[in-house]
């Protein structure tokens, strides 16, 4: 378990974290999601007491860091994972933190085998590539066999069999009833990897939920049906007060109506009380990335003129900037329309592409 409170970090003029206040349960995998700059490694290094904080309190099952006993018996971290001794063999570099720490040196060779690693236990980790030295890193964090588990960016860099192995490898940790921590600026990846999120912009926690309500709340989802009688069905549809839109025939397949709000029984029960043949019925959820945008995108408005705005002097990277797959900002970009937050004065669809392009509704 993990309990941050009021937790807030200033470098200068920077406040990289500011009053998040979050709890990490055990037994499941939970998302530390935020674009760059949003403060993520900082709010680790405070977890871990690497980092003072300026204000507010982290407690890892009820203490701080400092004050545990054997640390790394109940808290393991992967903060860098080139954070090794080139010339240490990845076996040498696990004996002298199991030797300081006073775990049973037997301990190295389980979590080697653990993580894949024997066959090359040997060789010196200098050597290792970038997926190898992410396997050493979680080794060592396992070492004292700790509750809770903390993986900053585990998956950057990695192909796509180490991102897999990486996210099979949360979930049975979690599974083994273990607290599991771990940050990514990747939407898609935390969408697999973790039920919950913490998600932060700028420092702020904007939202701590399962992963499935995130979605679910801050994106659209609807129903998409197709049939030989669309026009029929979109009639139909729209008698009942829904929102019915077109969808063209495309690289999608065939011309579709989407509906808004509407659940795939009301939509179906209404074709079949009207013996309308339907070929496709889909319930379609929103993106993370689409939920992650509308988010932060309302905390870039709020902060929309202060002198830490996006680019401003000091000021940590706009939320919206860079956040991994949705696409290139600026013009010509693919970037992504979301619809307008529930009661802005916004007329359409908001297209964001990179920091500070939602203006026209600030709160
Ligand atoms: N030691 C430091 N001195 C000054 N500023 C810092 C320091 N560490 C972090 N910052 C600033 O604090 C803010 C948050 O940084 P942090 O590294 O915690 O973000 P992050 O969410 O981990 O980002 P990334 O996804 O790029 O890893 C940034 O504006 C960063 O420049
Ligand atoms: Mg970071």
């Amino acid at each position: 378990m993990i309990e941050a409170r009021g937790l807030t970090k200033r470098y200068g003029r920077t406040v990289a974290v500011n009053d998040l206040s979050f709890a990490v349960a055990p037994g499941k995998v939970t998302g530390f999601l935020g674009p760059n700059g949003a403060g993520k490694s900082t709010t680790m290094r405070m977890i871990l007491g690497l980092d003072n904080p300026t204000a507010g309190t982290v407690r890892i099952n009820g203490k701080r860091y400092a004050d545990l006993r054997h640390p790394m018996r109940q808290v393991g971290a992967l903060l860098d994972a080139k954070w090794v001794h080139p010339n240490r063999s990845a076996r040498s570099h696990l004996r002298w933190i199991a030797a300081a720490n006073r775990i049973p040196v037997k301990r190295v060779d389980e979590v080697l085998a653990t993580v894949g690693l024997t066959s090359v236990a040997g060789k010196r980790a200098g050597g290792f590539s970038l997926g190898m030295s992410q396997r050493l890193g979680i080794a060592t964090a396992l070492l004292g066999d700790p509750g809770v588990l903390l993986f900053d960016e585990p998956v950057n860099g990695l192909d796509p069999e180490g991102i897999l192995w990486i996210r099979q490898f949360m979930h049975r940790l979690a599974d083994e009833g273990r607290t599991v921590f771990v940050s990514s600026h990747l939407l898609s990846e935390m969408a697999l990897t973790a039920q919950d999120l913490v998600v932060i912009g700028r420092g702020r926690l904007i939202a701590q939920t399962s992963t499935r309500e995130f979605i679910d709340n801050a994106s659209e989802s609807a129903v998409r049906v197709r049939g030989p009688e669309i026009e029929r069905l979109h009639g139909a549809l729209a008698g009942q007060g829904l929102t019915v839109r077109d969808v063209p025939a495309g690289a999608e397949g065939p011309a579709a109506l989407l509906v808004p709000n509407a659940t795939t029984e009301q939509v179906g029960e209404l074709a079949g009380q009207l013996g309308l043949v339907l070929h496709e019925l889909t319930a379609q959820r929103g993106s993370l990335e689409q939920a992650f945008i509308q988010l932060t995108g309302q905390d870039v408005e709020y902060h929309a003129g202060s002198p830490a705005g996006p680019g401003g002097p000091g000021g940590p990277d706009g939320p919206v900037g860079p956040v991994g797959p949705v696409g290139p900002a600026g013009p010509g970009g693919a970037g992504v329309t979301v619809p307008p937050p529930v009661g802005s004065a916004a007329a359409g669809g908001a297209s964001v592409g990179g920091a500070g392009t939602q203006g026209g509704n600030a709160r």
